[in-house]
């Protein structure tokens, strides 16, 4: 299997290949594997133009013809399940396993907007709850917000690309896309794709462009929502500049896992092995923090560094790997200086720590203090570290003792620890009996805090890309 030598934008529903000026690497050799079409300036103003015009008929489209468009997706992603897979592991350097679960995700979220999209359903609603409000007869729809903007990250190029893109066409938004430029590939056999479709002209732009050339993404007045899924740093800076747009934020966090006493510890070793260390910890979910009851502490400890060290790192290509590289070697050099802080602070280090370029080890900790980047920002890689604690409610606070609130997980039996969890921890979802990374793609998802604004989830943010449009009848005698 083999990427094509060069790749076209999208730009109003067709492809186009104005140069080839942004080289994509294999994440792994750091080889140049393929080039995009980048967008300059006037392309993305074309695209946004293309989308403000195709409002009015995206907004027309019959719940049965989005649906047709989602399904033909569905089949098509389905029949290029492999080549998708195969593109996401040169271009993130994701373990192939993991890059075919992503596919595997990308065709669930599809599936889901198209079962969604003949479901978009509203309310009515009497409005004679008093005297002056006597004959009044109130009703509600959704109606699509309109242009839609979306910025999709490097770690999932597929699927949180489609988490924006399906909903999109589920209510009839057009929208314009800028996927990571390190990761571009998966959106754009996505344009591939949907340009095979009958949606309206303009219904969709896919734009690979640099950061610095892209503003018009955040600040165009035109476009009625931005949803953004990226570091925390850029996504509030992108908020503040957004204007009057609707704003959804998918950022990052540390996420905590607990293991209490009662856990099943084999079975909380194997859950926390996959949450810290799956795609390298580049998921905004991957266990950072994993708090274990002093009971336990020892033998936890110890089984979970026997699992960390037997980890298969190498060649994502390989059916055996389960670590491959970090996105680049300048990611890998700066966790690395995060974990020889830690260790210049007094942390212990438990296993791995070493780098080669981009590959870093699957790293363990322990005594980290609480004022270390280590601890406070999002790690993003993978390296995680333990923490022990003695009560319940020392648990709650250490998970809450962050400015991030995306997910947490609690290995327990004790359904009232459950529910205590489910009120007091500050986050978007409490997972039981599984680490945080655990996600389905029909959830609410998203966060508190820092972590974020909104929830997608296919339902959700089709909310979101939706105004509720309210209608009263003064009733009359016929
Ligand atoms: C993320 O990194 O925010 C997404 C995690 C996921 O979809 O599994």
């Amino acid at each position: 299997m083999a990427l094509k030598p060069t790749y076209p934008l999208y730009v109003a529903n067709a492809a186009r290949q104005p140069n080839a000026d942004l080289a994509v690497t294999d994440k792994f050799t750091g080889e140049v594997a393929t080039r995009v079409a980048l967008a300059d300036q006037a392309v993305i103003e074309e695209g946004i133009a293309a989308a403000v015009e195709a409002a009015g008929p995206m907004a027309r489209l019959a719940a049965y013809e989005r649906q047709a468009v989602l399904q033909h997706c569905v089949a098509r992603f389905t029949e290029r399940a492999e080549e998708l897979a195969f593109a996401l592991c040169v271009e993130a350097g994701k373990p192939i396993r993991d890059s075919r679960g992503e596919v595997g995700r990308l065709i669930d979220t599809f599936r889901i907007a198209a079962e969604e999209s003949v479901r978009l359903t509203g309310e009515v609603q009497p409005l004679d709850i008093s005297p002056r409000a006597r004959g009044y007869q109130g009703m509600w729809k959704r109606v699509p917000i309109g242009p839609c903007s979306f910025i999709s990250p490097f770690n999932f190029p597929l699927n949180l690309a489609a988490h924006k893109v399906a909903p999109a066409i589920a209510v009839g938004c057009p929208f314009v896309m800028k996927p990571a430029s390190r990761t571009p590939l998966g959106a754009l056999i996505i344009g591939e794709v949907l340009a095979e479709t009958d949606l309206p002209k303009g219904a969709f732009s896919i734009l690979p462009a640099h950061r610095d050339g892209a503003d018009l993404f955040t600040t165009d007045d035109r476009l009625k929502l931005l949803s953004f899924t990226g570091s925390p740093a850029v996504g509030w800076d992108l908020k503040a500049r957004a204007g009057k747009k609707k704003v959804v934020l998918e950022l990052g966090g540390n996420a905590a896992v607990v293991i209490d006493a009662d856990a099943d510890l084999d079975d909380a070793v194997d859950r926390t092995i996959f949450g810290a260390f799956y795609q390298s910890g580049q998921s905004c979910i991957g266990v950072q923090r994993i708090i274990v009851h002093e009971k336990v502490y020892d033998a936890f400890r110890d089984r979970l560094v026997a699992k960390a060290k037997a980890l298969v790192a190498g060649n994502p290509h390989d059916e055996a790997t389960f670590i491959g590289p970090m996105i680049d070697e300048k990611e890998a050099a700066r966790l690395e200086g995060w974990i020889a802080e830690a260790l210049d602070r007094g942390a212990t280090l438990l296993c791995g720590g070493t780098r080669d370029g981009a590959m870093l080890e699957a790293t363990l900790l322990e005594g980290v203090a609480a004022d270390t980047r280590l601890n406070r920002e999002e790690a993003f890689g993978p390296v995680a570290f333990l923490i022990p604690f003695a009560e319940w409610d020392e648990a709650v606070r250490i998970v809450n003792d962050s400015r991030f609130g995306l997910q947490a997980g609690i290995f327990t039996r004790d359904i009232f620890k459950v529910l205590d969890a489910w009120d007091r921890i500050d986050v978007g979802g409490v997972i039981v009996n599984d680490v945080p990374s655990y996600r389905v793609d029909n959830m609410p998802y998203g966060g508190v805090k820092d972590s974020g604004l909104g929830r997608e989830g296919v339902r959700f943010a089709m909310e979101d890309m939706t105004e509720i449009r309210n209608l009263v009848i003064r009733r009359r005698s016929p």
